[in-house]
């Protein structure tokens, strides 16, 4: 069996991610963070743009970062920490590309800064996602 993964210290390395994000324009600061199946944690804060659309969420620099220094990663659990007062879920294009590297049982956490949670399979949060295996 699988060993479950540290969610607190996954949280919290999402916690600590988010206090780098550059939010000029929201102020709705986001961290992510991703542990990996050789336990690495990788982070990632979303990272905002004048153009407003070339913004990007944490999810995705969590994830592209961790998967252009480390082509073999594999992600076990995936943690997201924001201010809101129910913790939010990753936006459709997160999920979409999570959907890339996640299993259907992946959990996800969604936290927020006063200390909730939520914890989601992956296929809870995007039940029918486009794949690979569709192409
Ligand atoms: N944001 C994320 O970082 N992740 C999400 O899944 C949803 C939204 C960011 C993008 C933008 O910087 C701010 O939150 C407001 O949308």
């Amino acid at each position: 069996m699988e060993k479950e993964p540290d969610i607190e210290q996954l949280v919290a390395a999402a916690a600590a991610a988010r206090n780098n994000a550059h939010t000029p324009y929201s102020r709705f600061k986001v961290g992510a963070a991703l542990l990996l199946a050789d336990g690495s944690i990788r982070d990632g804060c979303n990272i905002e743009n004048a153009s407003y659309g070339a913004t990007v969420c944490a999810e995705r620099v969590a994830i592209l970062k961790a998967r252009s220094e480390d082509p073999e990663m594999q992600i076990q659990a995936i943690a997201v920490v924001t201010q809101s007062a129910t913790p939010s879920p990753p936006c459709a294009l997160c999920l979409q590309v999570m959907a890339e590297f996640c299993s259907p049982d992946t959990p996800i956490i969604l936290a927020n800064t006063t200390g909730k949670r939520l914890r989601y399979r992956f296929d809870e949060l995007l039940p029918h996602p486009f794949t690979q295996s569709l192409l």
